[in-house]
């Protein structure tokens, strides 16, 4: 009744803001990303424990905390995804939960994708259900109503999305093509860890009440099918268009949500304009997106990865880069 899952985070082209039913967590688009080779999780699970569950999380510099069980927040949708997977499959018994992140808990990198992905899959395969893992549609779902698209996005390898789809069986998320397919480069300037005010959980149930939500929704219209033709045909120039115009209409809901959700900060406007500035007069294959954080995403080509990183690494602010490579998805690394 113990199995070992890892997974990546991954960063997405189109992004998934605001949501069609917040029981079932139906994201309102269809939704792009690739999966990031540095930022992983690997989650222990073991049913059997006696006294209640238990969920730690460690992070590559020795930090730990304890996860309580807060309704409404992510935090709290892992002890009811215990429940579903208990109720699903029969088991009965308390779970302890241990899980290591590969890079710092406190810097804002969005670590929920990797740990949810992690979470769901080692918990199916400690209850012995392996029908569930194996059927990656099925997972993906699964991992959705743990609380998280963009984690679900992870059950498949390289580059993903996750469809838009009006029920639960519906939405679900699909390979574009294998990490192999294309060398980009992910590199994560991280700036100066804020506590974010308001949590991504938060946010969704909040983007509804801007008024350029709609705006938004219309203007998405064939621009997933264009970002998943991009990274088919390994069109830098056209990913980086839709990518920056996507990742800057998401801030704008955010930013006009009541009350609003301000995740950027100065230095990260100044790191975009820093990128523009490198594509359009030094001519380099580059481009940034931000998740609900500060820290700038700055995808590039594999050739010009040490370039972008010199750069980004002058920046006053960057305390350092995180280079990540496409890479494959969830995986069980131990059951029995
Ligand atoms: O899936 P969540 O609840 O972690 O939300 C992800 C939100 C963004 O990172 C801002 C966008 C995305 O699609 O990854």
């Amino acid at each position: 009744m113990k199995a070992t899952a890892t997974a990546p985070a991954n960063i997405a082209f189109i992004k998934y803001w605001g949501r069609k039913d917040h029981k079932l967590f139906l994201p309102l688009t269809t939704t792009n990303s690739m999966n990031l080779s540095a930022c992983t999780a690997e989650t222990v699970i073991e049913f059997g424990v006696s006294g209640g569950d238990t969920i730690t999380i460690t992070d590559n510099t020795g930090n730990s905390k304890e996860i309580n069980n807060v309704p409404g927040e992510k935090d709290g949708m892992l002890y009811t995804t215990l429940d579903r997977v208990r109720q699903r499959t029969g088991v009965s018994d308390y779970a302890q939960v241990t899980s290591k992140l590969s890079f710092p808990m406190g810097a804002g990198i969005a670590s929920s994708a990797a740990g949810m992905a992690a979470f769901v899959a080692a918990a199916y395969a400690a209850a012995g259900d392996m029908d569930t893992v194996n059927d990656r549609e099925e997972l993906s779902r699964e991992i959705r109503l743990s609380g998280s698209v963009s984690a679900a996005r992870s059950s498949h390898d390289g580059f993903t999305e996750h469809l838009y789809g009006e029920t639960h069986e519906k939405a679900y998320t699909v390979q574009i093509a294998p990490a192999e397919h294309w060398d980009l480069v992910d590199l994560v300037a991280v700036l100066s860890p804020e506590e974010k005010k308001i949590s991504s959980a938060l946010g969704h149930s909040l983007a509804d009440s801007s008024p350029f939500m709609q705006a938004r929704l219309d203007y998405l219209n064939g621009k997933p099918e264009l970002a998943r033709q991009a990274i088919l045909d390994k069109d830098f120039a056209s990913l980086a268009l839709l990518s920056e115009i996507d990742t800057i209409n998401m801030h704008a809901v955010m930013m006009t949500s009541r009350p609003p959700a301000f995740y950027l900060s100065p230095a990260s406007i100044d790191i975009m304009k820093n990128v523009i500035s490198w594509r359009e007069d030094q001519g380099l294959n580059v481009f940034y997106t931000f998740d609900a954080g500060p820290n700038p995403h700055v995808i590039t080509t594999a050739a010009e990865a040490e370039s972008v990183r010199k750069l980004l690494e002058k920046h006053s602010e960057v305390q350092f880069v995180l280079e990540n490579h496409p890479a494959d998805g969830v995986r069980i690394t131990s059951h029995g």
